[in-house]
């Protein structure tokens, strides 16, 4: 039995997916940002586990990775909280939300975890088959972005990161791995966002289910898969760039320990 946390499980793809792992007999942590829904989430789960934090806020990700510690042992975390469209674009530490929850709270919250899970756990980020070159100055709070060109910077710098983290840590860290889950799946964000029912959302919790617990993802550390193919396939180049690969985990670094230092 394997113990899954999963961020942004009170809707869309990270709530299906936490249902299909404790329906195949596995523990889910559920993680959620509003109570109401996390309970919810949590009754449909069978009762699952939960922590509650508001990946918008630099200095909760840490305080979620200590909650979900303090429950037990933790194999696999699939950081899959998103978000492409919202009102409030900019957080309370003056950055774009859209970089302060896909990208940051992701980091803030593997980089507690990483000593933890060891070689044997395992770390999904939820990438996209949106990506734009990322902006540092964009990335710590500078000028103003559209929804699109935010989300698609978030994602490309989540996915640069995991890369030159995965190869920093080596073997002495978990497999890390950056996952489109395919593209409009039926959920909240596509609807929100682009006006459309979507696809099957299965398509996107399949791939999660084998990225947390398959074979085929042992040896994944630092590759992107790209389910709107239905295999690892190229993500943009700059992904691909050793040396912009480690200077987006530096400077995303810096912005998850800024709280600390404050
Ligand atoms: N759907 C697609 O076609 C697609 C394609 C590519 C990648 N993805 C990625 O897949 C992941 C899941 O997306 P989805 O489509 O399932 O979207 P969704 O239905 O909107 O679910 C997003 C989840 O993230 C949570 N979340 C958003 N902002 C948060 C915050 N500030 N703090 C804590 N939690 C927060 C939401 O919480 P609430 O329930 O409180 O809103 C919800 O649980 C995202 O990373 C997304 O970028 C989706």
């Amino acid at each position: 039995m394997t113990t899954i946390l999963i961020t942004g499980a009170t809707d869309g793809i990270g709530k299906e997916t936490a249902k299909a792992l404790v329906a195949a007999g596995h523990t889910a942590i559920l993680h959620g940002r509003n109570a109401e829904k996390l309970a919810a989430a949590a009754q449909e789960c069978g009762c699952a586990p939960t922590v509650q934090a508001d990946l918008s806020i630099l200095s909760e990700a840490p305080k979620l990775a200590e909650a979900a510690l303090e429950l037990g042992r933790i194999d696999v975390v699939i950081n899959n909280a998103g978000v492409f469209n919202t009102r409030q674009t900019r957080t309370a530490d003056g950055l774009d939300s859209r970089f302060a929850v896909n990208t940051i709270a992701p980091y803030a919250i593997t980089e507690r975890l990483l000593t933890h899970l060891g070689p044997s756990g395992r770390v999904i980020n939820l990438s996209s088959a949106a990506q734009a070159p990322v902006s540092l100055a964009a990335m710590r709070g500078e000028g103003t972005l559209s929804d699109g060109a935010a989300y698609a910077q978030s994602k490309l710098a989540l996915t640069m990161w995991t890369t030159a983290l995965a190869a920093e840590r080596g073997a002495e860290g978990p497999m890390m791995v950056s996952v489109n889950p395919g593209s409009l799946l039926g959920t909240k964000m596509v609807r929100d966002a682009f006006g459309t029912s979507g696809k099957d959302m299965s398509i996107g919790v399949d791939i999660l289910v084998r990225a947390a617990l398959s074979d085929e993802f042992a040896n994944a550390g630092g590759r992107y898969f790209d389910n709107d193919i239905g295999r690892f396939g190229p993500p943009h180049p700059d992904a691909t760039n050793r040396e912009k690969c480690r200077a987006v985990l530096r400077a995303v670094r810096e912005i998850a320990q800024a709280p600390a230092r404050a």
